[in-house]
């Protein structure tokens, strides 16, 4: 029996209305206990001084890229999970714009398995909605499911035709499933390369401009309003379809979403200037699909989670080398390394007090796994949370340090991001899966772990 007992530490779990300086005793890869004492109570266990620290349950990704296979150049699932450890993510949700793409059991089944063989977190895969993402014809939905995906997304691509929509839709409402649109219309953002501004037309670039996101939101709303389907908007970028999509929930209508840390904080500015206003630039870094929009859809953007309208924050990791980014801004790969920074850059909008940290952690850990029902996908009762019998996956981290973002640092093969250099207050420090301590920051290396109890940190 593997025991391991974290003391002292500010546990904040909304989904048990939780928030208070308490012990957490994790047993056989599970949460055993939390309260006042209980870490003193057990005997012949590994201990945590978390003083100070605040302790989460794991954070849970409805979507990343971590490229394998085919992509194995940009990121593996080795990489991808180490960075998603650093990162505090405990559970992930694998995008299926791979090689070949994730559209029949037998590429689900020999992803399990690369999954079984490298990965250092729990990673979840998604299936596509067409056959080789082309658009023209349904992937076979009910073969997806019985071989384990947690929902169908063409990601990096929107499903246009919307009688292919419909139909897939449909689908999801037979097998319960959700369908995750990349919701951006092809016949607006074709050669488009970021949010069509006066940023793009200073920069002289083809513009992706936020009616293409609303037009695709509503109608995909009208046809899962039709079908009883589930719609999960990915990477809602704009203020208008922050608004299509309260509306749509307060009908009833069978729809959720997610935002990026890096559409809530980063605007199309940092296309052209990077952190500084002093020269103009084509920094393709920040160039992104949905593209960094403008202060307004910031601010919808935050409302919506304060006010639960998007039910998660996720992070969209878009791993690329720097042959993939360093070249013409027309034909650099759209996307962002994102799962090292995505904490403590979402941590931007509870130190400018948009939502507290309490909603910030509930978007990180049981919103997402509401949205999908991946406690019920995976049998695991209690995913998300740290409800005692739930997987012990858990973060430890300091909402106040400050910490500049090394890219050289990255477990991530991909570099890419447009943090680089900047100084971002809030840090994951440790972050436990399945009762196994898979990564602790160098900073806290050798300080946190109390061998003998009478030592202190
Ligand atoms: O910028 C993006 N990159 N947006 C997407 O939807 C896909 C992603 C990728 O796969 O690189």
């Amino acid at each position: 029996m593997t025991t391991l007992a974290i003391h002292n530490a500010r546990i904040i779990d909304p989904e048990l209305n939780l928030d208070g300086i308490v012990d957490i005793v994790l047993v056989d890869g599970h949460i055993a206990r939390v309260g006042p004492n209980e870490a003193e109570m057990v005997i012949d266990a590994e201990r945590i001084d978390a003083t100070g620290l605040v302790v989460s349950a794991g954070f849970v990704d409805l979507h990343c890229h971590l490229r394998e296979p085919g992509f194995e150049y940009k990121e593996t699932i080795a990489t991808g999970t180490a960075a998603a450890a650093r990162g505090g993510f405990t559970t992930v949700c694998a995008m299926p714009n791979t090689s070949p793409p994730m559209d029949s059991q037998a590429s689900i089944e020999s992803l399990l398995r690369q999954i079984e063989q490298s990965a250092h977190v729990r990673v979840l895969p998604i299936g596509c909605i067409t056959v080789g993402r082309q658009g023209n014809e349904l992937a076979p939905a009910g073969e997806l499911v019985d071989s384990g995906v947690v929902a169908l997304s063409d990601d990096g691509d929107a499903v246009a035709d919307a009688a292919l929509m419909q139909a897939a839709l449909s689908y999801s409402s037979l097998f319960n499933l959700p369908v995750s649109q990349h919701a951006e219309d092809p016949s607006l953002v074709s050669d488009g390369q970021m949010h069509e501004g006066w940023v793009s037309t200073r920069l002289g670039l083809r513009g992706r401009p936020s009616s293409a996101e609303e037009i695709f939101v509503a109608r995909d709303i009208a046809l899962a309003e039709l079908t009883g389907g589930h719609l999960h908007i990915a990477h809602v970028s704009t203020a208008g379809s922050v608004s299509l999509i309260a509306a749509a929930k307060a009908r009833g209508v069978n729809v959720t979403a997610e935002v990026t840390p890096h559409h809530l904080t980063l605007t199309h500015e940092l296309v052209a200037f990077g952190d500084s206003y002093k020269e103009i630039d084509y920094n393709a870094s920040a160039k992104v699909n949905p593209p960094l929009r403008v202060d307004s859809d910031l601010k919808a953007l935050g409302i919506g989670i304060r006010d639960g309208i998007i039910d998660a924050i996720a992070t969209d990791h878009a791993p690329h080398s720097l042959s993939d980014k360093e070249i013409e801004f027309d034909l650099a790969a759209p996307g962002i390394s994102m799962l090292e920074t995505a904490f403590s850059l979402a941590m931007t909008r509870v130190h400018d007090e948009t939502f507290p940290l309490g909603t910030l952690i509930r978007s990180l850990t049981s919103a997402p796994v509401r949205a999908w029902d991946l406690d019920k996908r995976t049998g695991l009762p209690g995913l998300g949370t740290l409800s005692p019998g739930a997987p012990a996956d858990l973060v430890i981290f300091d909402p106040d340090m400050e910490w500049t973002v090394e890219t050289n640092d990255f477990l991530s093969k991909g570099k890419n991001t447009p943090l680089a250099g900047r100084v971002l207050k809030g840090k994951v420090l440790v972050t436990i899966s399945g009762g196994e301590i898979v990564y602790t920051d160098s900073i806290v290396a050798g300080r946190l772990r109390l061998g003998d109890r009478s030592e202190g940190i």
